[in-house]
């Protein structure tokens, strides 16, 4: 089966874990605890039902949105995520590429594997740069330098990674960045050549927005819950955090909201974005999730900020659920990481495109032209 067949989230998670490294695949696949937040991520898009109307003339669709000042041609984007070279060689490149080309946002990394300036040259789309904020001050002004420089449209700075999550799959793989080569993990490379011949033989790993600053993650491997743990600085408040915004002095979101308390902090400290986020469910299992959550925080500050559903993406189904519950627009990492490990540029151009076309289908036989004439009219929650 190649990336061709692939039409669904599911069809590129096998591929996937074909394609990768057992290590690698648990990583991408894995999440915190016993991963029940994970998996409720996406099952929260069932407990709500869809509403359809007909006869409207839905001939022509448009599936735009504007959100953070981004005017995107679909209502989903790319959310920035760690180490892509390790998932296929072209990394970081096969996604801006394909995002730039589909008219949506890229995010890119502070523990990304390609450069800012390399990214914002080449895929010269609406980019976010995801900062974690370090124990390191002078690699936080670093980090903000260089995003500003390469200029990227959005600063969001992730805040539920104060301490690493647990994730017992890594702990069993034993998987670290750069990859640790153990007994068990030389075997897992020797079962899939062509990834570890790319590994070998391409570019040579690197973190480029951390390895001047610090060998942790690059020459010294290091678990991402360990990286979290001992190099972000656990003392950050909401001083820091407003320091940073005013600093950047553009789009600014925070990434990993999850109450309506801090939903209107961030309101107050300038933000112009929010993502409702669990971080996939690799942080704190048992937290709810950002479908759950969402209704709350855009009744409570919809209408000073824009709010992003992000996590548990699947389906064209599960975007125009959040939609019209007041979402501005969507963003995932595993709907194109799956893809961007199975087949490069290639995979992640059609996840993209697998999902424009449910959208398309999905808006005209909900019977809507444009995605603002989504509202909670249309949907039906189960248990309310
Ligand atoms: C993770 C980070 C790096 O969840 O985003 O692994």
């Amino acid at each position: 089966m190649g990336a061709k067949s692939c039409h669904n989230f599911g069809d590129f998670r096998a591929l996937a874990k074909r394609r990768l490294p057992g290590p690698i695949f648990h990583y991408i696949d894995g999440a915190a605890d016993d991963e029940i937040t994970y998996r409720r991520n996406t099952a929260a898009f069932d407990d709500c039902d869809l509403v359809p109307n007909v006869l409207n003339d839905v001939a022509e669709v448009d599936m735009g949105v504007e959100v953070m000042g981004q005017k995107l041609a679909m209502p989903v984007y790319c959310a920035p995520t760690a180490l892509q070279r390790l998932f296929h060689y072209v990394g970081e490149r096969g996604v801006a590429a394909a995002a730039t080309k589909y008219g949506t946002m890229y995010g890119v990394s502070s523990l990304g594997t390609v450069s800012v300036e390399e990214l914002a040259a080449m895929a010269p789309g609406p980019k976010m740069f995801q900062f974690y904020f370090h124990k390191d001050r002078g690699l936080n002004d670093a980090l903000l330098e260089r995003a500003k420089a390469a200029r990227f449209d959005v600063m969001a700075l992730t805040v539920d990674t104060i301490t690493g999550g647990n994730r017992e799959r890594d702990l069993r793989t034993g998987f670290t960045s750069p990859p640790r080569l153990t007994l068990n993990s030389l075997v897992s490379f020797a079962t899939h050549p062509m990834w570890a011949l790319n590994y070998l033989f391409r570019e040579k790993f690197d973190l480029p927005h951390l390895s001047d600053h610090v060998s942790t993650g690059t020459n010294l491997a290091t678990s991402i819950g360990d990286y979290f743990s001992t190099m972000l600085d656990q003392s950050m408040n909401w001083k820091d955090a407003e320091n940073l915004c005013a600093k950047w002095g553009g789009q600014f979101a925070l990434k990993g909201i999850m109450s309506v308390a801090d939903a209107r902090r961030a309101v107050d400290i300038g933000c112009t974005g929010i993502m409702v986020s669990n971080h996939g469910g690799r942080q704190l299992d048992g937290s709810r999730t950002p479908f759950d959550q969402l209704a709350e925080i855009v009744d409570a500050v919809g209408d000073r900020v824009d709010v992003v559903c992000e996590g548990g993406i699947q389906r064209g189904t599960h975007i125009l659920k959040a939609l019209s519950v007041g979402a501005k627009a969507c963003s995932g990492g595993r709907l194109y990481l799956y893809a961007l490990a199975a087949a490069g540029q290639a995979g992640v151009e059609r996840a993209l495109g697998n999902l424009r076309t449910e959208i398309e289908r999905d808006m005209k036989l909900m019977g809507i032209t444009s995605l603002s004439q989504l509202s909670r009219d249309n949907l039906r929650f189960r248990r309310s």
